[in-house]
């Protein structure tokens, strides 16, 4: 099948504006429509399909993955800890490869690619396999596959699989892959927080109707501040540097919003998690050096505003991404992305979407090859 641009400048800008749809479909697959706290109290919400050997008294996560898929596996690592309170670790691919961690037991292996066909993720999965197969049962392989590509060879390879739904990506850069395996781990984290009952069905039942909300603010978060950002890109002409900080839930996305920017625009950038960037990164702030801040409402909230303020303090141009209606930003930032107040654990399936606008819009008015960047392949099938 031919995947057409419909209109858009390059399949990167069409791709993040089928984000809300992607959601969209991953919530009607995977939801059960019936599920209600008080009357099903038997039955999960979540209906990702995966077998009681893949998901039963799981002890330990680990999660392998390479580039934007290593990004949402930290976001999975964050939402499986706090949300179903199991150990979680995530590694590169190709570091795992040649040094595993030692075996845990009743551990829950998870390989993360959107093309499913990343070699090192692949290798890493494999060394996993091998090293358990001839272990005794509590240390048996338990391998789940999160990909958009149900027909790759992870999806081959491994026990069973989450199809994001996320469809065939074209842009080299990944956005809405992206986003569609952060979604792939909140309903894992959901369905196993439900089977260890670490969360009440009241508390599972207001995230997922956050979720529910999700597509729409994700609209209006595209149709707001794209102009804005477009606006805003006009000022990084000759900019070499940016830092992105983050913390939390967020601290991935600012890896993320740095990695997009790089990408495509090839301007230097570091995503850092805002509290370390007095033990390194603040060496080399100055007014040439813009930074953006992830400030979203909740528990990091007041320390990402100090963080940022010890930025300004530094000449740095501060953009900050925060709530519409954020008064103490408002006064901190020169600039502000703004997205609709949600739950601190879901906003960073609104925050990072200003992220990837910004990249785009920057990348596009250097009129750069956003789609194919130099060096880059879409997926990397050699070690
Ligand atoms: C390449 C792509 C990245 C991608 C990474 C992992 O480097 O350019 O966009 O994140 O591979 O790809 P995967 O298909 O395993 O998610």
């Amino acid at each position: 099948t031919t995947v057409e641009k419909q209109g858009f400048r390059h399949f990167m800008l069409k791709e993040i504006y089928e984000q809300p749809n992607v959601i969209r479909t991953c919530l009607d697959a995977y939801l059960n429509p019936h599920w209600h706290p008080q009357d099903n109290s038997e039955v999960s919400p979540i209906n990702l399909g995966l077998s009681e050997a893949m998901l039963g008294n799981v002890e330990n996560v680990q999660i392998l993955a390479c580039g934007t898929s290593w990004h949402s596996s930290l976001l999975g690592k964050y939402l499986i800890e706090q949300l179903a309170g199991i150990p979680t670790m995530v590694q590169y691919a190709s570091e795992f490869r040649y040094a595993p961690s030692p075996i845990t037991p009743n551990t829950l292996s998870i390989g993360v690619t959107q093309s499913g066909e990343t070699a090192d993720t692949l290798a890493a999965l494999e060394t996993e396999k091998q090293r358990r197969i001839a272990l005794d049962s509590k240390y048996r392989p338990r391998i789940l596959g999160v990909t958009n590509r149900p027909e790759s060879t992870l999806a081959h390879m491994v026990d069973e699989i989450i199809n994001t739904q996320a469809g065939i990506e074209i842009g080299v850069a990944a956005t809405k892959s992206f986003t569609a395996q952060v979604m792939g781990f909140y309903l894992l984290a959901l369905e196993l927080a439900y089977r260890r009952q670490s969360l009440s069905l009241e508390q599972i039942e207001t995230i997922i109707n956050g979720l529910r909300h999700l597509p729409r603010q994700m609209e209006l978060v595209l149709e707001k501040q794209e102009p804005i950002i477009e606006e805003l890109a006009h000022e990084f002409n000759d900019t070499q540097d940016f830092i992105f900080l983050g913390r939390g839930v967020n601290f991935p996305i600012a890896l993320e919003g740095a990695l997009k920017l790089k990408e495509i625009s090839y301007i230097h950038a570091e995503g850092y998690p805002a509290g370390e960037m007095k033990h390194g990164p603040i060496a080399l702030l100055d007014a040439k050096v813009p930074v953006v801040a992830i400030a979203m409402p909740g528990i990091v909230y007041d320390k990402v505003i100090s963080n940022a303020q010890e930025a300004k303090a530094r000449d740095a141009r501060l953009i900050g991404v925060t709530v519409i209606d954020d008064l103490d930003a408002s006064h901190t930032f020169n600039d502000i992305l703004t997205v609709p107040r949600v739950d601190e654990i879901l906003s960073p399936m609104l925050a990072v979407i200003p992220l990837q606008l910004l990249a785009y819009h920057i990348a596009a008015r250097r009129g750069l090859d956003v789609d194919q960047p130099r060096n880059l392949a879409k997926s990397v099938t050699v070690e």
